[in-house]
C-alpha cells in the first residue's frame, strides 16, 4: 500500500512559523513521524511539499496509478482552490485532508474547504498526530474496500 503525504505552502516553515499555532517542532520532524508511522502500519509514504499550486496538481496528476491514497495539508490552498479539487475529483484516489491547527476555532475565511468534499474524512487540530490518524483512516478504509 503506497500513499502521497502532500503538504501545501509555508509548511516547510513548520517550527518557524506561529509557534504559537503550529508548534515547535519543524517540517523535518514531521518527516520522521510520519515515516515512523508508515513502517508500524507496513505501508509506503513519499511526502511532498510544495507552495506552488500548480505543482501541486502535479503531484495529484502523477499518483494516479502509483499511490492507492492521498494524506494532503493543502494549507492556505484549501480555502482557495478549485484546481486542487478538480484534481482529487479527477485522480479519484482515497483522500484525507489534514490540518494541524483547528481551522474551525480560527477565521472564518479558513471555515471553507474546497478539497473537503473530495476527501474521505478531515482531521484538523491533532497538530502532526492528525497526519498518523489520517494514514490509519486510509489504510482502515482501503483494507475495507479490498474485501468488497
Ligand atoms: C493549515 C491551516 C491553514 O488555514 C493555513 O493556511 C495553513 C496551515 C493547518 O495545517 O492548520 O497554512 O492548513
Amino acid at each position: 500500500m503506497k500513499f502521497l503525504i502532500l503538504n501545501g505552502p509555508n509548511l516547510n516553515l513548520l517550527g518557524l512559523r506561529e509557534p504559537d499555532i503550529y508548534g515547535c517542532q519543524t517540517y523535518q520532524d514531521l518527516a520522521d513521524r510520519i515515516q515512523a508511522e508508515a513502517a508500524r502500519l507496513g505501508v509506503e509514504v513519499t511526502l511532498r511539499q510544495s507552495n506552488h499550486e500548480g505543482a501541486l496538481v502535479d503531484d495529484i496528476q502523477a499518483a494516479y496509478g502509483t499511490y492507492d491514497g492521498i494524506v494532503i495539508n493543502p494549507a492556505a490552498y484549501t480555502h482557495t482552490s478549485v484546481a486542487l479539487l478538480d484534481a482529487l475529483k479527477a485522480v479519484a484516489i482515497p483522500a484525507v485532508e489534514v490540518h494541524i491547527s483547528d481551522v474551525s476555532q480560527r477565521e472564518d475565511f479558513r471555515k471553507i474547504s474546497y478539497v473537503r468534499s473530495a476527501c474521505i474524512a478531515t482531521i484538523a487540530g491533532h497538530g502532526f498526530d492528525g497526519y498518523l490518524e489520517a494514514m490509519g483512516l486510509l489504510k482502515e478504509h482501503l483494507s475495507h474496500c479490498k474485501e468488497d
